[in-house]
């Protein structure tokens, strides 16, 4: 079975969707761990779903490097197929990307290129464009800049606020997150060749 570990920092809203798709016995991939980079209330639905979780913080490493050596043990002792930053909000070192890359993959709430970085959906709203969207990419050294997998487009009402945008957008990734892993296991799309 095509195995996948997750990686989160927040609320877990692609994280329970993900696993709400893995528990129906024909989906073709599993959860078998969910990481973290701090208590987190994500960390709950993986417990509700009786997945492992790991909690590696930062505080206390001399290094982001030394970090992220930990985090990367912990993720490779599951030996996933695939791993997938599902709001994980720490940028993740060179030593961390190069071991999994490319099966590793973020979600990004943006048509990508355009508004890289922490506040893409504020972003969008303050450049006045008409779309925006949401984009699964794998994930590179550089910051939301790695091959494109999957992306959708989503419009922008006139007068939306700033976090009715965002639910917008995050209905639309639950959906793309859980096609994305449903393609990679199923061999339909493929992360060589990036
Ligand atoms: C998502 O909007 C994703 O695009 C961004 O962080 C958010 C995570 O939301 N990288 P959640 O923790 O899955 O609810």
């Amino acid at each position: 079975m095509f195995s996948v570990v997750v990686l989160v920092s927040g609320a877990g809203s692609n994280l329970k969707a993900l696993l709400e798709a893995t528990s129906n016995p024909m989906f073709p991939a599993q959860v078998v761990g969910v990481g973290s980079d701090k208590a987190s209330i994500a960390l709950e639905h993986a417990e509700q779903f009786r997945v492992p979780t790991f909690v590696v913080e930062p505080s206390g490493f001399s290094s982001t490097e030394a970090w992220a050596k930990v985090l990367l043990s912990n993720v490779e002792y599951l030996k996933p197929d695939l791993v997938v930053l599902a709001g994980f909000m720490k940028i993740l070192p060179a030593n961390f990307v190069n071991a999994l890359s490319p099966r590793i993959i973020n979600l990004h709430p943006s048509l990508l290129p355009e508004f890289r970085g922490a506040h893409a959906v504020r972003d969008a709203l303050a450049a006045g464009v008409k779309k925006t969207g949401a984009t699964i990419h794998i994930v590179d050294e550089g910051v939301d800049t790695g091959k494109i997998l999957l992306q959708q487009e989503v419009e922008i009402p006139a007068g939306i606020s700033e976090p009715e945008l965002l639910t917008k957008i995050q209905v639309v990734e639950r959906q793309q997150l859980v096609e994305a892993v449903r393609m990679l296991a199923s061999g339909e799309l493929e992360l060589a060749g990036s």
